[in-house]
């Protein structure tokens, strides 16, 4: 598997000194062809809801973050969909794979325009560090050596910055049981060097399908709504929840504060299927 690990760093100037304005745009799960539904809901039409909400935002955003699951099936197709939808949005877009996704389809095609396959911003203040937890035909997560590597060393490189890592795979429990079985493998492994290094100031994911928003030891540990269907909180076995689709908006303050808020779409109409029990 290839990575752009050492393609370190890439400076993008926020709008405002004293703010980088970022959105998590997360699971999008969209399929090769256009009519592909996950439990009954079209994800290319909530996905395109969603993106149309952050277009209204009244400050545009610096960047996008996509945390992976952005393909149900990893197909050429759908990233190919996923590069012109975010080019379109005419805002630098920046991706992560999930369980879903193929990192090698990835790099080719969501790496053109607007779109980068980038996987360390420097931004004002703050630094974002954009790891690969994906393994590929596994549900779970890991971090490899050289991704673990590539984050202690940047937040060493980079002391003076305030850092928000990114990866797709929870690296807390978040209280749902079926959930935390195919969370982060190594999770003790990648705390030990976040709780090494006070630059941290948040850890952001997916995969989860929920919101989820914990300060532990000084660090935010964060979750977010996936672009189609919700996970209910705190499900013992597999569970569709009924709340609306969305993506977070976070503003990183140059003192290093976080403000961040879910936004969740009210504009679709769609039914979830709720007999299905997995995805
Ligand atoms: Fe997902």
């Amino acid at each position: 598997m290839s990575t752009n690990i050492e393609t370190l760093p890439l400076n993008l100037s926020p709008s405002r000194l004293d703010v980088v304005r970022l959105v998590q745009v997360t699971d999008s799960h969209i399929f090769a062809e256009p009519e592909g539904c996950l439990l009954g809901l079209n994800t290319r039409t909530s996905f395109e809801a969603v993106c149309a909400r952050v277009e209204r935002e009244e400050w545009r955003p610096d960047a996008l973050l996509a945390t992976g699951d952005l393909a149900q099936d990893a197909s050429p197709e759908a990233y190919k969909y996923l590069a012109d939808y975010f080019h379109k949005m005419e805002i630098p877009s920046f991706w992560i794979a999930g369980n879903h996704d193929n990192p090698d389809a990835m790099e080719m095609y969501l790496s053109n325009g607007r779109v980068s396959a980038a996987k360390h911003l420097l931004m004002g203040h703050w630094q974002v560090i954009l790891l690969d937890s994906s393994i590929l035909d596994k549900v779970h997560g890991e971090l490899n050596d050289s991704q673990l590597e590539f984050l202690e060393k940047s937040l060493t490189r980079h002391k003076d910055k305030h850092s928000l890592v990114v990866l797709h795979h929870q690296p807390v429990e978040v209280g749902s049981e079926w959930l935390d079985t195919i969370g982060l493998k190594n999770h003790q492994a990648f705390r030990r060097i976040i709780e090494k290094h006070n630059n941290v100031k948040a850890v952001l994911w997916g995969h989860v399908h929920q919101e989820f928003n914990k300060m532990i030891d000084g660090v935010r540990w964060i979750a977010s709504p996936s672009s189609c269907v919700q996970f209910t909180p705190g499900s013992k076995d597999f569970s569709a929840d009924s709340k609306a689709p969305g993506y977070r908006y976070l503003n990183l303050y140059s003192d290093g504060r976080i403000e961040s808020v879910v936004h969740r779409i009210d504009n679709i109409e769609y039914t979830i299927d709720y007999t299905i029990k997995g995805y």
